[in-house]
């Protein structure tokens, strides 16, 4: 038996030791064989991205109509891709690999929390997709309408997407870790028409009430007509006659054939809400041309993918971008085999990841800095156990990943072979933006290097927007792409205040900060808006704020985003009571449960700090610059602003507090 703890004392001397390392180039056996190794394709692109594109879209995808032409921008920054096009994305995913002989290739080895290994063919997809579909159709949903999905990670969230694809309508996935108050709240801004759900999701050995709990804080949504209940774990769950019904059982009903419609390329194929620097989260909305054109792509070329002989692995949840595009879209576009996940990674063991890829042979796995860093916790030990070779590419994406992490995922799980992906991009871009690419870029820890080809991105200066050579600014991408976001759903005026307000309409905003190199490659910093990112989820602190303060005992509250060790970013929030009511444990869990209610338990505040007064200044605003500072223990900037100065020596008394009754 080795020494496990000299064993880690040895790996971290290592990894301590690799961080002198500048850059990594393409292992040679790599890029002997890359999809793509000739640097050329970038200049190549950039010479006339929109032809370029356009011979993505024609070289990945079959369209039903092919588009004459690529970029419409007749009216930036409502642009339009493809547009004479015709294309459905399910076909795209499922009926043209069924049709050219790989029926029987597996779609997804899924595999369930308790052990349940579930292989779903291409042409059992497409089978379950043609019946789900003609069963909405047959409970009066058509071409446009909104279907809601809260589900967890069962293969029946990727058939219940296929199936509105397949008849026009527009999913509006809501993440299975959102609350059911959530749910409603963008049932009712998109106007849904129907929602798919579960009778109770599975979640480390318990069973949560999912449709029980939808009842209950749905309440009376004229638009909504339908619930389709999914019977995943056989849980009771209360159905409403005339409304609710079973996913089984109106399959069962429908006709197996649904021909799929070919759509527009602009026909809207899904909305995403995700968090901005109001508490109202945006529908981002993305259309099917462009989309599949820049999913298949990225797919295709950033992970080198080999779709007869990779197993693709992306452990994120199909409930967040990531999901949508590379769990359900680019993988199932390429015709790859995928695994799909059902549960934690601590659950049954802290071992079950690598158990996965040893059992279905992964050969690239994408996953979040979050979960990297926690393994990191757990110990290489119990990597060490299984048998990892068939991995070859390891991507990473959500968040910025620190140096140390970026070494131990290439050293522990890569085993120092496997080129290392750090891939960013957002809800808002649809695909992959900035990322090395594995047979051409010499990587660097901690940068996602350049932008994909076809794509420019810039780092400005904050006012004058000029371009910064070397240094920090804001992220900018300069030109239309095919897979962004188009609008926010029914909400064009907020569209362009939040991306094309502040440098014009030729310019999307991203709203991260980013520092360019002497090489020029990009390090993502992190957000400059009131976003706040949790393992990777994204959170408006204008949002958590409004939870707290539903909260009857509170009367305000100031939420911000602190540096975590664990989650690259903690909701620490500041909160003040009303009239003479006094801090208790109490409260602090019931302010808690207020967040998890509304928003979803991810969403807790890890730290609550009572404040007598919050920073303002004269105007009434809160100074959330100054309680980052306090909250992270730094010097604090500027404060002749504050109306009441008095304010920051009480919190810094409560800070301190704080710190001795941890002692
Ligand atoms: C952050 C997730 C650094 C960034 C795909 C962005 C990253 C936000 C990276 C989008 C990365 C994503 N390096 N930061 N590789 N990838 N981000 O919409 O702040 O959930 O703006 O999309 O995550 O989060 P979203």
């Amino acid at each position: 038996m080795s020494d496990t703890r000299s064993d880690d004392a040895a790996l971290e001397h290592r990894l301590e030791q690799m961080l002198e390392i500048d850059s990594f180039p393409p292992p040679e056996a790599f890029r002997e064989r890359a999809l793509w190794s000739d640097p050329a394709i970038y200049e190549e692109a950039a010479a006339d991205p929109v032809a370029w594109w356009t011979a993505r879209a024609k070289e990945l995808l079959d369209w039903d109509v092919e588009p004459s032409e690529g970029l419409d921008d007749s009216d930036p920054p409502f642009y339009r891709w493809f547009a004479d096009g015709r294309v459905n994305a399910s076909a795209q995913c499922l009926d043209r690999h069924v049709a050219a002989g790989l029926g029987d290739r597996v779609a997804y080895h899924w595999r369930g929390e308790e052990g349940e290994r579930r292989d779903v063919t291409y042409a059992e997809l497409l089978d379950s997709t043609q019946r789900f579909a003609n069963a909405l159709r047959a409970l009066g949903v058509g071409k446009g309408d909104v279907v809601g999905i809260y589900l967890p990670m069962i293969p029946e969230v990727a058939v219940a997407m296929l199936a509105c694809a397949r008849i026009g309508a527009i999913h509006n996935v809501v993440f299975g870790g959102f609350s059911a108050e959530s749910v409603r709240e963008r049932m009712e801004f998109s106007q849904a028409r129907a929602l798919v759900t579960v009778d109770g999701a599975r979640r480390k050995g318990r069973t949560a009430p999912v449709k029980r709990q939808v009842d209950e804080h749905l309440g009376d949504l004229p638009a909504l007509e339908t619930i389709v209940v999914v019977r995943a774990t056989g849980v009771e769950c209360p159905m409403t006659a005339g409304r609710d019904v079973f996913y089984e059982e109106v399959c069962a009903a429908a006709d197996p054939d649904c021909p799929a419609e070919p759509m527009e390329a602009e026909h809207p194929l899904f909305i995403l809400y995700t968090s901005g620097s109001t508490a109202k989260p945006k529908g981002i909305l993305h259309t099917t041309g462009g989309y599949l054109t820049g999913v298949t792509t990225t797919h295709r070329y950033v992970f080198d993918l080999r779709p007869e002989t990779d197993v693709w692995w992306c452990a994120a949840d199909v409930g967040w971008i990531t999901g949508h595009s590379y769990i359900v879209y680019g993988p199932l576009s390429n015709g790859a085999t995928s695994v799909m996940w059902e549960g934690a990674p601590d659950h049954p063991h802290q071992g079950i990841w690598w158990e996965i890829v040893q059992d279905h042979g992964v050969s690239i796995l994408y996953a979040a800095p979050t979960a990297i860093r926690t393994f990191i916790r757990w110990g290489a030990e119990i990597p060490g156990r299984y048998d990892l070779t068939s991995l070859r590419l390891l991507g990473s994406v959500g968040e910025p990943i620190n140096p140390k992490a970026w070494l131990w995922y290439h050293e522990v799980i890569g085993g120092g072979r496997c080129p290392i992906l750090d891939t960013w991009w957002q809800t808002e871009t649809g695909a992959i933006m900035i990322t090395p690419l594995p047979g051409i870029t010499a990587t660097k820890p901690g940068s996602a290097t350049t932008p994909f080809p076809g794509i420019a991105a810039d780092v400005v200066e904050e006012r004058s927007g000029e371009p910064v050579a070397e240094g920090q600014g804001l992220l900018v991408l300069e030109r239309p792409w095919p897979s962004m976001l188009r609008t926010l759903y029914k909400e064009d005026e907020r569209f362009l205040e939040t991306y094309f307000s502040r440098f014009g309409r030729g310019r999307y905003l991203v709203g991260d900060a980013a520092r360019r190199d002497a090489d020029g490659h990009l390090w993502v910093i992190g957000r400059i808006d009131d976003v706040v990112n949790v393992s990777g989820h994204r959170l408006s602190t204008a949002e958590v704020e409004s939870a707290i303060v539903a909260h009857e005992k509170v009367a305000e509250a100031a939420v911000i985003g602190q540096s975590d060790p664990d989650t690259g970013q903690a909701i620490c929030a500041f909160v003040t009571l009303t009239g003479d009511t006094e801090p208790s444990e109490e409260l602090e869990a019931a302010v808690r449960e207020e967040v998890a209610t509304r928003i979803g338990k991810f969403a807790r505040p890890k730290r609550i700090v009572w404040a007598e007064d919050l920073p303002k200044t004269r105007s009434g605003k809160i100074m959330r610059r100054l309680l980052r500072d306090i909250a992270e223990g730094r010097a604090l900037g500027d404060v002749t602003t504050l109306r009441d100065p008095g304010v920051m020596a009480e919190l810094e008394a409560q800070i301190a507090a704080e710190g001795e009754g941890e002692d």
